[in-house]
């Protein structure tokens, strides 16, 4: 009946979420609010880590890629689980490390990553540091150098492969701002500079192809390249590339128009073709990681808001407005996302309006979508926007200087705070007179 498994209609005809009631969410915390069930969320965990274990024996690691949600209680939630963690900034490895996140487990991306970024992670020995070009790579073999270590690094590849397109493609990946190019012979230069250097230690080869893909075929094409690319650095440099992370990108239901595939059968036909192709090219199997981001947590999250005003345009459309927006959901403004809406004290009626969901914000693109379907709304009403778990609360702003809202983990039920709503004095706390 919707899009994520967690969500029902309970006998007040209110929308419940991992076992609460929305209406008493709302009543209770305030709105706009952020509500991730993490039970769903640590599923969603182990259903990863099992297809590894039932289709690679085990020989890998699931990283959570916090940049799709990131706080405190997540890197807990997914320390608990035995799950790694992909940070992209000091910011995010800095949540990671202040709740003691297992150091080994953590992998540090970034196109751009500033020395102090480097300093970060070597002083605290994150386990694999994923060196996206030539001047990052110099500048951490001299600040390894200068701590006395020798860190762990992969290398982001461009493994030609774009699958952002609807077919994907097999080249035309090279204009990206990640990584180095495979076809021009920048990875292998880069691999020979990597494998002289006294402070690197080259463990893996990475690669990312894309985000919110519902084809298994480019994820497999991506890995048979890794491994030829490995088999090749074997045969002309004799050094063994010992892991290989495939990245995340792994497609969930945001309306009933997506389907996605069971996790593991991509994990499935990936392991069938690596175990095959590293036979044939006699190398050993590499270990595995994978960086599922969105598929953890969006499927569990959900946004509450309160309806203001109804605005019937005869003939054109009618907006619901909302007392959140862009500030707290871009997606709709960037990409033309699209999301399921309900209204949530009315969850059981049937949706028999098409509305404009809009935001508060100063800006007529402040919208959460349009063509949406909902159940006739009033001031006052609740609406849940569904499958917002990933990429809403990591990329919400102060535009209008408007508060972040609070973010709540409900679990069987029970609920708590897991991040506050700011407030006024934080909207003012960085500014001098
Ligand atoms: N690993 C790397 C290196 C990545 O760059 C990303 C996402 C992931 C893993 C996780 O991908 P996921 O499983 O979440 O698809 N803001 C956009 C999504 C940007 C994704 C960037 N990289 C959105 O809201 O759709």
């Amino acid at each position: 009946m919707f899009v994520s498994k967690n969500l029902s209609v309970n006998e007040k005809g209110n929308l419940t979420i991992g076992g609460a009631d929305t209406v008493d969410l709302a009543k209770k915390y305030g709105t706009p609010l952020y509500v991730m069930d993490e039970e769903l969320i640590r599923e969603h965990c182990r259903s990863f880590k099992q297809s590894i274990d039932k289709y690679y024996n085990g020989n890998g690691l699931v990283c959570y890629a916090s940049k799709a949600f990131c706080c405190k209680a997540i890197c807990k939630a997914m320390m608990d689980e035995g799950i790694g963690l992909d940070v992209v900034s000091e910011g995010e490895l800095y949540t990671a490390l202040s709740v003691g996140f297992p150091v080994e487990k953590i992998c540090f991306h970034g196109n751009n990553k500033t020395d102090d970024e480097l300093l970060l992670a070597v002083e605290n020995n994150v386990g694999r540091i994923i060196v996206d070009n030539i001047f990052e790579l110099e500048r951490l073999n001299d600040i390894a150098e200068e701590k006395g270590i020798k860190a762990n690094i992969m290398f982001r590849i461009k493994p030609g492969v774009d699958a952002h397109t609807h077919d994907f493609v097999k080249t035309g990946q090279i204009d990206s701002k990640f990584g180095f190019a495979l076809e021009t012979g920048e990875a292998f230069e880069a691999v020979k500079k990597a494998v002289s250097l006294k402070n690197i230690n080259l463990v893996g080869l990475h690669c990312h192809i894309g985000s919110q893909i519902f084809d298994i075929d480019p994820f497999v094409l991506a890995a048979e390249i890794m491994i030829n690319f490995i088999a090749d650095i074997k045969s002309k440099l004799g050094h063994e590339v010992k892991e290989l992370n495939l990245g995340g990108g792994f497609g969930i239901k945001y309306t009933e128009d997506d389907s996605p595939v069971a996790y593991d059968k991509y994990m499935e036909n990936v392991s069938v073709r690596v175990k095959e192709l590293c036979a044939e090219k006699n190398i050993e199997l590499p270990f595995i990681l994978i960086e599922p981001g969105r598929s953890i947590a969006a499927p569990a999250g959900i946004t509450l808001y309160t309806v203001g005003g109804v605005k019937h345009i005869p003939n054109i459309r009618t907006y619901v407005s909302i007392d959140g927006g862009m500030c707290d959901n871009p997606r709709y403004a960037l990409y033309k996302s699209k999301y399921e809406a309900v209204v949530a004290n009315k969850a059981s009626q049937p949706k028999n309006t098409t509305v404009t969901i809009a935001g508060k914000c100063c800006e007529s693109g402040d919208l959460i979508g349009e063509g949406m379907q909902l159940q006739e709304a009033v001031p006052g009403d609740i609406v849940a926007v569904l499958a917002t778990g990933a990429y809403n609360y990591s990329m919400s702003s102060n535009y209008n200087r408007l508060r972040k809202p609070a973010v709540v983990f409900v679990n069987k039920g029970n609920s708590r705070v897991v991040v506050k709503r700011e407030t006024l004095d934080d909207i003012i706390r960085n500014d001098e007179e």
